[in-house]
């Protein structure tokens, strides 16, 4: 099983294995930190495959406006990427859950989605943020992420298509049995 796919509404909410890089979905979401100059994971994959200039114009957002703290997000263009943006947002370090992480998360999927409906982008692809490096416990990151993208496609009809792209099929299979648990279905 490699893709499934739900509506909720007009939009279409997608769970498929794969590499964010290689989506060619409207934007692609990068799991950043808040410096926005890189790193592992998700971030040195969108780098080196998006090339050069997504660096420059994160650095130019830094030099505008500072980090990016928890929980925001900031787009730029795509680079070399099959997705025409990036938006870099930055996902919260888990330590333990008491200290607003739960908040932080589903802010970084909301912030995310305003930024793509404000830019009429109408095809998102998110990785399963602050999981990796960060350590936020699969399940509940993916339930925090369901439920905030669920009643964001509930409230608004762009993104029509909203992508999760999971890098393994243990993190595939924890995002469906979030998805069942939170529908019902
Ligand atoms: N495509 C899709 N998912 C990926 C890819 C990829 N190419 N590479 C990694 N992942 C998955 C990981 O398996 C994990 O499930 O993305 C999820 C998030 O992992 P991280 O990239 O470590 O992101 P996060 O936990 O949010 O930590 C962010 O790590 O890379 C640094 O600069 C980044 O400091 C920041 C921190």
């Amino acid at each position: 099983m490699d893709r499934r796919q739900y509506r909720v509404l007009n939009t279409l909410i997608v769970f498929q294995r794969g590499d964010i890089t290689e989506q060619d979905s409207g934007a692609i979401v990068n799991a950043a930190n808040s410096t926005l100059l890189g790193g592992g994971g998700v971030d040195g994959a969108i780098h080196r495959a998006g090339g050069p200039q997504i660096l420059e114009e994160c650095k130019q957002i830094r030099n505008r406006q500072g980090e990016c703290p928890a929980g925001e997000a900031v787009i730029t263009t795509g680079g070399n990427l099959p997705a025409g943006w990036v938006i870099h947002t930055v996902g919260p370090i888990w330590r333990g859950g008491s200290h607003g992480e739960p908040e932080q998360l589903g802010n970084a999927y909301r912030n995310s989605l305003q930024l793509a409906r404000e830019r009429g982008i109408r095809s998102i692809s998110f990785p399963s943020i602050s999981t990796g490096a960060y350590r936020f416990p699969i399940d509940k990151a993916a339930i925090i992420a369901l439920d905030t993208v669920k009643k964001f496609a509930e409230e608004y009809d762009v993104p029509v298509e909203i992508r999760f792209v999971l890098f393994s099929d243990n993190d595939l299979r924890a995002y469906l049995e979030a998805w069942d648990k939170l529908t019902g279905v």
